[in-house]
């Protein structure tokens, strides 16, 4: 509809989060957090459990709203638009959950098409093709007939992932899509990311604890901390950083988990 847009898009940050504030009751969650996200990049959100990057993202679709400040996807102010201006928006962000949920009394086919149904009026006929065409990217098409219950934890991540991109999004958000696998499916989960990167050519914005992935796949890294950005560069940078919060997080964890770091190993600085 609004052809017009393209031209002016086509660079710079497609979201763009200026001064958030958000507290529950007396829990201070996000204090004054400003960020970036750039187009068409990777960027990879790390920070300590209950930091707020959950809260983080859900202000970006607009399931939460902000006390202060303001969220930008485009140039649409979306903590500003009612639920019905939300929907053009949202069907432009895939969100993959923490819990990937998926309907458990559909089978994946339907699961898939879910979106299609709820937001468009393709035929019977493109949907059907549409819903082959993501489970493949996603490595899952065997699997159309089977129920969630049938699968395993990667795999419900997958066909979750399929369901996010159906509706061909120019921003996949992802919560911690890799927590909860083993590192073989974890690696499968991120060569995913990789590629939809790729062919899609998409904003990708994945929140996780797991280094090992973040390093993997990041274009640009962004260190939260109490509720604001204490860092974001590339991942060179970030290794040798000297800002403690962030030496100390790295440093932790790869203490607690696995002994190889992606790309070459030790965090920047000599102990
Ligand atoms: N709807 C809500 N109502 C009240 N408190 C909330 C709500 N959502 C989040 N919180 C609180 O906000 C804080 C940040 O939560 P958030 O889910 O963003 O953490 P996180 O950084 O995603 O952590 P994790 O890595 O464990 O997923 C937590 O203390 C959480 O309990
Ligand atoms: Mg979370």
């Amino acid at each position: 509809m609004r052809m017009d847009g393209n031209q002016r898009d086509a660079s710079g940050p497609i979201v763009r989060l200026v001064g958030l504030c958000k507290s529950f009751g007396r829990l201070e969650v996000l204090r004054e957090m400003s960020l970036e996200f750039e187009r068409g990049k990777t960027t990879v959100v790390l920070g300590p459990s209950g930091c707020g990057k959950s809260v983080m993202l859900k202000h970006i679709v607009g399931l939460l709203r902000p006390d202060r400040g303001e969220v930008w996807f485009q140039d649409a102010r979306v903590d500003r638009l009612n639920e019905a201006a939300l929907a053009p928006i949202r069907r432009q962000l895939g969100f993959l959950f923490q819990q990937s949920a998926l309907f458990d009394s559909m089978d994946v086919r339907d699961n898939v098409a879910f979106p299609l149904a709820e937001h468009t009026d393709l035929s019977t006929e493109l949907r059907a093709q549409r819903v082959i065409e993501v489970l493949d990217m996603v490595g899952m098409v065997d699997s159309i007939e089977k129920m969630p219950a049938e699968l395993s934890g990667g795999q419900r991540k997958r066909v979750a992932l399929a369901r996010a991109i159906v509706l061909r999004p120019k921003v996949i958000l992802y919560d911690e899509p890799t927590t909860g696998l083993d590192p073989l499916r974890a690696r499968t989960i991120n060569e995913l990311i990789l590629k939809l990167q790729d062919e899609l050519d998409i904003t990708s914005i994945v929140v996780t604890h797991d280094l090992d992935s973040a390093f993997r796949i990041a274009d640009v890294l962004v260190m939260l901390y109490d509720g604001a950005v204490v860092m974001q560069g590339a991942p060179q940078e970030f290794r040798d950083s000297p800002n403690p919060a962030v030496q100390q997080f790295l440093h932790a964890q790869s203490a607690a988990g696995p002994p190889t770091p992606v790309g070459g190993g030790e965090p920047g600085a000599k102990a």
